[in-house]
C-alpha cells in the first residue's frame, strides 16, 4: 500500500492566523514599545479576508474570506485602533442565513449562488484607500464598497456618481496620480466573441473624466496594473478564465481558471489620455505577473517593475490554512521599453527569489521614477510544505537588490502590504508599517520600521488585545 507522504510544516501554528471568530473592535492602544514618531500623525488601513468558516463549512481558498477593515489612527493623543467586517450582501444575508449561501473564489458548493447568476457576490477584501473624502474597500470585479473613514461602518456601495453599476467589473487595484489625485482603474468585459479592457479615470471627486475601452486576445484573468503620466501598463499572463466551466458546469473561479504558459506573456500599453496613439503590446516571455510594483516615462523610455513568478500563484492560497505548499521562486524584474520603436530595450531581474508580494512603494511616487520598494516575502520559498510570509525586504533598483532584510523569528509571520508613510518634514525618510502574528504566543500586533533600514528590526509594536488575520492591501493616509 503507498502511504502519503508527509510534507514537513514550515509553518508552524498558522491555522491559528485562520481559523477563528474575528471580532470588531475599536480601542486605544496601550503596552506600546518603542517610540512612535511625532511626525506620524494620519491612518493606517488594511483589508483583508477575515472569515473562513460558517455552520460547519470552511472556504478552501484565501481570497473566499469576508472582507475585514482594521485601521489605525495616529494622533497626538495616541494610536486608536478600528477593525470592522465589511458589510456586503453577501454578509448581511449569510448572517442572517447563519450560513455561507453564495460561491466563493475557490470554493464552490451544490445550491450556492452567484449575483445575477452571473458573477460572484464578492467578499470586498482585497484592498481598501480613502478617496474623494470618503473611504473605499475594494474586491475584485466589483464597485468599491463606502466605509466611515474614522468608523469603518459600511455605507453601500460606491457607483462613481452613477456612472458604473453592480455588474460593472471593476479591478481591486486603482491607481492614485500623486498629480492630480486622480483615481484610474480597469475592468476586463469577459465575451465569448471579444474580451474587453476599459480603462477608467475619475478625477479626485470622483466624476468619470475619461474611459478608454482595448479589445484583448484572451480572456485573462488579470489583477493590477501600472500608471505612468501617460498610460496604462497591463502586464497579461496566460491566466485564462473559462466562463463556460464557471457559469455551466457550477465550479470555482480557481476550477475555472487555466494556465497557458505556450502563448506566453504581453505588456500592453494603452495611452491614458485623449492622444491618437493607439494601444501596442510586445511579448514578455513566460511568466506570471499577480502585482506591478510602478511604472514610469523618462523620454521615450517606459520602466515597467513587477514582481514576476513563474507560474500563478492562486493554487497556493488554498487549502486555508496550509498555504504556498510548493510555491515557486518570484522575481523583481525590471522590464524597460522603447515607446518609439515599440520594442523591449532590456530585462533586469533582482537576484531575490523569495516569492515575494505585496509590493509598496512611497504613494507620491506612483507613476513617477523612483528606486526604493518594500514587500514581504517567503524564507522557505522552494521548500516543501506549508509556509507564510516572514520577510520583510527592502528592494533598491540603485543597488539593483534587496540588500535590507527584517527575517521573524520561527513561528512568527508578517501580514498586510507594508505600507510606507513618509516624514512630511524630511524628504526621503519614513517608516513602514505591517502586520505581526505571532503563531507562538497567539499575540498580534502592528509593526513599524525604519523605511530604509528594516535590518534593524522593529522600532515600534502596537500590541493588539486579540488575534489578527493576515491583511492584502493597505493603504497611508497623512492626517491633512
Ligand atoms: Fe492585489
Amino acid at each position: 500500500m503507498p502511504t502519503e507522504i508527509e510534507t514537513p510544516d514550515r509553518a508552524p501554528g498558522l491555522e491559528l492566523c485562520f481559523l477563528f471568530d474575528a471580532v470588531e473592535e475599536s480601542y486605544e492602544i496601550t503596552g506600546i514599545t518603542g517610540r512612535v514618531p511625532g511626525w506620524l500623525r494620519g491612518s493606517y488601513y488594511v483589508n483583508g479576508p477575515a472569515r473562513f468558516e460558517r455552520a460547519g463549512r470552511r472556504y478552501k481558498h484565501w481570497l473566499d474570506g469576508d472582507g475585514m477593515v482594521c485601521s489605525l489612527r495616529f494622533t497626538e493623543q495616541g494610536v486608536r485602533f478600528t477593525n470592522r467586517f465589511v458589510a456586503t450582501r453577501k454578509l448581511r444575508e449569510e448572517e442572517a442565513a447563519g450560513a455561507f449561501l453564495y460561491r466563493g473564489f475557490g470554493t464552490a458548493f451544490p445550491g450556492d449562488r452567484l449575483r445575477r447568476n452571473l458573477m460572484l457576490e464578492p467578499p470586498v477584501n482585497v484592498s481598501v484607500y480613502p478617496f474623494a473624502g470618503t473611504l473605499l474597500a475594494f474586491g475584485e470585479q466589483t464597485l468599491p464598497m463606502e466605509l466611515d473613514p474614522a468608523t469603518l461602518e459600511t455605507r453601500g456601495e460606491f457607483d462613481f456618481h452613477g456612472r458604473l453599476n453592480e455588474v460593472s467589473p471593476f479591478a481591486a487595484h486603482p491607481k492614485f496620480d500623486p498629480a492630480n489625485g486622480h483615481l484610474i482603474n480597469f475592468g476586463i468585459a469577459f465575451s465569448a466573441k471579444q474580451p474587453m479592457l476599459n480603462v477608467y479615470e475619475f478625477d479626485a471627486t470622483g466624476t468619470l473624466v475619461r474611459r478608454s475601452r482595448h479589445p484583448i486576445e484572451m480572456p485573462h484573468s488579470n489583477h493590477d496594473f501600472g500608471l505612468t503620466a501617460g498610460h496604462c501598463v497591463f502586464f497579461l499572463s496566460p491566466l485564462l478564465m473559462d466562463f463556460g466551466r464557471f457559469w455551466g458546469e457550477g465550479v470555482s473561479v480557481m476550477e475555472s481558471l487555466r494556465w497557458e504558459p505556450e502563448r506566453g506573456s504581453r505588456i500592453l500599453v494603452a495611452p491614458r489620455g485623449s492622444k491618437a496613439e493607439a494601444a501596442f503590446s510586445i511579448p514578455a516571455g513566460q511568466g506570471y505577473c499577480l502585482h506591478l510594483i510602478n511604472c514610469f516615462e523618462e523620454g521615450h523610455m517606459l520602466t515597467v517593475d513587477i514582481l514576476e513568478l513563474e507560474a500563478p500563484v492562486y493554487a497556493e492560497y488554498q487549502p486555508i490554512p496550509d498555504l504556498f505548499q510548493t510555491v515557486r521562486p518570484c522575481h523583481p524584474v525590471r522590464y524597460r521599453i522603447d515607446l518609439e520603436s515599440r520594442k523591449l530595450a532590456e530585462r533586469l531581474p533582482m537576484d531575490y527569489d523569495r516569492t515575494p508580494d505585496f509590493p509598496a512603494i512611497d504613494p507620491c511616487l506612483v507613476s513617477r521614477a523612483y528606486t526604493d520598494f518594500w514587500m514581504l516575502g517567503i524564507s522557505a520559498s522552494g521548500a516543501p510544505g506549508r509556509k507564510f510570509f516572514d520577510q520583510l525586504a527592502h528592494g533598491s533598483w540603485r543597488q539593483g537588490d534587496v540588500r535590507d532584510l527584517y527575517q521573524t523569528p520561527a513561528g512568527e509571520y508578517l501580514g498586510g502590504e507594508p505600507v510606507y508613510a513618509a516624514n512630511p518634514q524630511a524628504r526621503g525618510e519614513g517608516v513602514v508599517i505591517v502586520e505581526h502574528l505571532n503563531a507562538r504566543t497567539e499575540e498580534a500586533a502592528f509593526l513599524l520600521f525604519d523605511a530604509v533600514d528594516v535590518k534593524r528590526g522593529p522600532l515600534v509594536r502596537l500590541p493588539l488585545r486579540h488575534r489578527l488575520h493576515p491583511g492584502f492591501h493597505a493603504s497611508w493616509a497623512a492626517m491633512g
